[in-house]
């Protein structure tokens, strides 16, 4: 098995740095676009052989992982709130929470029921990975998951997700302890269909204060990364927007935290510390650049990750649809050559 990500997870000496890219399964790829022509994106998670498929899609741009194929709102369906995917919006929740007795009505589901066919695309994904790579498997924070079900979609200010935290405290717990329960639940289930690594998304929690951050959301991150012990398998949490909670994360039990692009790589890792594992952080947008620019801002992450062992190359946030799958395949390249060990 090509174990560079695991072991770079561990902070393990590695040949040469690791590399995925979240997102590296999507439209940006002709022959997921093809699937996509066949299957809405629901049918394809729904479809376990379809979801494998499209898993190991990127095997070919020379990636050291594959992350299945999902999606954070995926157990929000069960749980009550069911949603599609609007042509140009993104996701529409169809019976968003209103109210603080709405978070009542959620139901606490088992994800080896519920999700059975999300499970089962991990065990066929393991099974034709075949052990070259390893699989990452992944789920939504509940702080990212809150705004899908209190917003009903994408936000910009996220102004009814904070009023519900501010003006329902109670509900709010309560709401973060049954998201926190599915999400660390879903996890393991991961785990134990064969997932080598496992992501937590809060891809939405820079949008909160530290205080509110540290007061409203990280103790339920906490417990989650706590339960995950139990597994002993790596894990990732990963947000965006979160220069300013970065010291606060580190207090989870994760073994790396991904950075953006806002944040100087060398800083962050400092402000995280080096007793952990970090993930990043290339600006999406640079894969548009020049070739020399895009490899120089590469290296220049390799300079400030300056060979400790415990790096994981990304892109800060997903990488875009219009990106050319060609110029991941050579940055993939470069980054395997540069940090030659
Ligand atoms: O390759 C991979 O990274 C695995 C697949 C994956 C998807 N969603 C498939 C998907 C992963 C890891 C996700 C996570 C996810 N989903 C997040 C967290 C990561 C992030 O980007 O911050 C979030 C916030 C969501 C919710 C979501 N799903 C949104 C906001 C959208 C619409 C965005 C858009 O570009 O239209 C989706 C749809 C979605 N999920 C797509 C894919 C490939 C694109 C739609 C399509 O193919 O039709």
């Amino acid at each position: 098995m090509n174990d560079r990500l695991l072991r770079a997870l561990r902070r393990e000496p590695v040949d040469c740095t690791p590399v995925w890219f979240m997102r590296q399964a999507g439209r940006y790829m002709a022959e997921y676009r093809a699937i996509r022509s066949k299957y809405t994106l629901l049918e394809i998670c729904d479809r376990p052989e379809v979801t494998a498929e499209v898993t190991l899609q990127p095997v070919r741009l020379g990636v050291d992982a594959c992350i299945l194929f999902a999606d954070i709102l995926l157990p929000l369906a069960p749980m009550g709130c069911p949603f599609s995917f609007e042509k140009g919006e993104g996701p529409v929740l169809h019976k968003p929470i209103v109210k603080a007795s709405d978070v009542d009505e959620l139901r606490l589901i088992d994800p080896r029921e519920s999700l059975s066919h999300v499970l089962e695309g991990v065990r066929l994904s393991k099974r034709e990975l075949a052990g070259k790579l390893p699989l990452i498997g992944f789920a939504g924070a509940p702080f990212t998951l809150a705004s899908y079900l209190l917003e009903g979609g994408k936000s910009a200010h996220f102004l009814k997700t904070k009023r519900f935290m501010i003006e329902h405290p109670e509900a709010w717990e309560k709401l973060m302890v049954k998201l926190s329960t599915v999400v660390a639940d879903l996890l393991i289930a991961q785990i134990d269909a064969g997932a080598d690594v496992v992501q937590l998304f809060d891809s939405w929690v820079g949008q909160l204060s530290p205080h509110d951050y540290t007061t409203y959301v990280l103790p339920h991150v906490q417990g989650i990364f706590e339960k995950l012990q139990a597994r002993n398998v790596p894990t990732i949490h990963f947000g965006t927007g979160t220069a300013t909670l970065l010291e606060h994360m580190a207090t989870c039990k994760s073994s790396a935290v991904g950075l953006d692009w806002r944040m100087p790589f060398a800083k962050g890792w400092e402000t995280i510390g080096h007793e952990k594992a970090v993930q990043g952080n290339l600006d999406p947008c640079m894969l548009f650049a020049p070739p020399e620019k895009l490899f120089a801002a590469a290296d220049r992450i390799l300079a400030e990750a300056g060979g400790r062992n415990g790096h994981v190359f990304n892109v800060g946030h997903g990488i875009l649809p219009e990106t050319d799958p060609g110029v991941v395949k050579a940055l993939v390249d470069h980054v395997h050559e540069r940090s030659k060990r």
